[in-house]
């Protein structure tokens, strides 16, 4: 049985949704307390189990390049004035993994971003992870995905249930529960949609930032045609797979902070700081103190 080793970052967006912090900065650096989203990403594939990180990039992101190579002067610097415990953290960065970067020129979507990787990826299952999608869980969201691959040897999507007009920013899942698997998380997946009206969404399971393929997905996206927001949409080329593969959706168990929105991002910012032992009990007094 082939392991999932691999996980693919998309991060070419542009990040307007964030403008004006976003003019110079890739979004996935905008810091959660002190570390950059994509971190929380890579530190969670690594603890799933994959050894091998590649990031789809695009103009202006080399920030992103940087973040996870050595930074040979700051290091010196560091030893030079016994900084051991910030040397550790920084040298932890570019220690943790071996990452490949692969361009993708045009922003023509995520499923584009996905095709992008199938050189690094080759014939083997791998692991997706929007970085925006920040999930805080006991065991990691991409390791619950790669247990439920390996039982089923098909790919699987995260998802989770989003209730009202909310609805129509995710992809939507059309599913039903398998029963007695999973203690009633896995779904047997038969159609999914992206960005549906509200009235047209399938049902309520939204499908969250994290996926295991099986390599089959890359022929599926060669012959997918652009779908919504004129864009090469990965919804679309997961529904052409399962006219060969099951696919199954997973509730996982953990909490997901959208931080790809500004509201979600600084609820995310909050709860964190507040589980940290060196911020939390400060920024929990100075909150009760606010006038709200
Ligand atoms: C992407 C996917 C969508 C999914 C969402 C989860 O959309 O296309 O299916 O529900 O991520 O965050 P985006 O938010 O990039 O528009």
């Amino acid at each position: 049985m082939l392991k999932v080793r691999k996980a693919v970052f998309p991060a070419a967006g542009l990040g307007t949704r964030f403008l004006p912090a976003t003019k110079a900065m890739p979004k996935e650096m905008l810091p959660l307390v002190d570390k950059p989203i994509i971190q929380y990403g890579v530190e969670e594939a690594l603890a799933a189990g994959c050894d091998q990180i590649v990031i789809v990039t695009g103009r202006g992101k080399t920030a992103i390049e940087d973040h996870f190579d050595v930074s040979y002067e700051l290091e010196k610097m560091l030893e030079e004035k016994g900084k051991t415990e910030l040397l550790a953290i920084v040298h932890h960065i570019s220690d943790m993994i071996h990452v490949a970067y692969v361009r993708q020129k045009e922003a023509l979507g995520l499923g584009h971003a996905v095709l992008m990787a199938r050189e690094l990826v080759g014939n083997e299952p791998f692991a997706v992870l929007l970085a925006d999608d920040v999930i805080d869980a006991a065991i990691p969201c991409l390791k619950q995905m790669i247990d439920v691959y390996e039982a089923t040897q098909c790919s699987v999507i995260a998802t989770q249930v989003v209730e009202g007009p909310a609805i129509s920013a995710y992809g939507v899942l059309d599913a039903k529960p398998v029963e007695g698997k999973f203690h009633g998380r896995l779904f047997e997946v038969s159609n999914m949609v992206e960005k549906p009206r509200m009235e047209d969404a399938p049902s309520n399971l939204a499908i969250i930032g994290r996926y295991v393929l099986t390599p089959r997905i890359f022929e599926a996206l060669e012959r997918t045609p652009l779908g919504a927001g004129g864009e090469l949409q990965l919804t679309d080329a997961i529904r052409l797979l399962l006219q060969h593969e099951k696919v199954y959706g997973y509730c996982f168990e953990g909490k997901r902070h959208d931080t790809g929105d500004k509201a979600g991002f600084l609820k995310a910012t909050v709860e964190f700081a507040l589980k940290r032992p060196d911020l939390g009990e400060d920024l929990r007094i100075w909150l009760k103190g606010l006038k709200l």
